[in-house]
């Protein structure tokens, strides 16, 4: 089972790529199933609109995850309880809409999709130890699910690679998302699990994390500046492919991805 996954899409110029290049991406990767983040993926850099959500499944997406942002255009707070497969950080605090797991098929199997948000740097939220536990308790790899892959929203690097190692040998991929840039870590953990610790964004990288470098710079200098906004630029999609044992439903292979844009590109 090969799955793909995309880290956070921004801005119109992260969606276009998305549109112009995921189906030929799936096909020439041979890929059964993909995750993209989409939290940064409206027009104005933050949260995803329900317009989006739709693009990105017809472009060939199967889930679509969130973090932070989710929550910046409004009308997804009404729509996500309509949609199974746009999911919230599942520690976000209790009574939020939507739902942060949920269970998927592909090829007659049984593949859960985990979301989850950091504490360190990041919106109050449910401790993410906590969550993760709470989840290890109630759910099992090949009980429960064939494959689980785990998206963990966050901003600093030990935090992220605890719960790849937390996760390890109950989850099929651990990948980090929100800093906007790729981490040339991936690789397979102790009990099997695969791990990347940023999945890296799709988007513009002549810019500071997908938002326009001059306005950018401006705001740090404290000269005259507007509210961020994106950069426009080709992006460059950026995330991973693994490949998934059918028996055990632990990896057999992660390969990080970088495709078109500005980057160095690399599968
Ligand atoms: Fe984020």
């Amino acid at each position: 089972m090969k799955i793909l996954f995309l880290g956070d899409v921004v801005g119109n110029s992260g969606c276009e790529a998305i549109k112009k290049n995921l189906a030929k991406i799936i096909n020439k990767y041979s890929v059964d199933f993909t995750i993209v983040n989409g939290e940064n993926s409206a027009p104005s850099g933050v949260g995803i609109t329900e317009e989006i959500v739709k693009n990105f499944f017809l472009a060939g997406a199967n889930v679509i995850t969130s973090g932070n942002h989710v929550w910046d255009q409004k009308e997804i707070m009404n729509f996500i309880d309509q949609e199974q497969r746009l999911l919230r950080p599942e520690n976000l605090i209790s009574n939020s809409p939507g739902k942060g797991f949920g269970v998927f098929s592909s090829k007659n199997k049984k593949i859960g999709v985990l979301n989850l948000m950091g504490n360190i740097f990041m919106k109050k939220c449910d401790d993410v130890f906590e969550a993760s536990k709470k989840f290890l308790e109630e759910y099992r790899l090949k009980r429960d699910y064939d494959f689980l892959i785990v998206d963990f929203h966050g901003e600093i690097t030990s935090e992220k690679m605890a719960i790849g190692n937390y996760f390890d040998g109950n989850a099929t991929l651990v990948i980090g998302t929100h800093t906007h840039v790729p981490t040339n870590d991936s690789r397979i953990l102790r009990k099997g699990t695969a791990y990347q610790t940023d999945a890296g964004m799709c988007g513009d990288y002549d810019s500071v994390i997908g938002m326009n470098l001059e306005n950018s710079l401006n705001r740090f200098l404290k000269k005259d500046s507007k509210k961020h906004f994106p950069a426009t630029n080709e992006a460059t999609l950026c995330g991973a492919i693994v490949e998934g044992n059918l028996n055990t439903g632990l990896a057999i292979d992660i390969k990080t991805f970088i495709y078109g844009g500005e980057l160095n590109n690399s599968i």
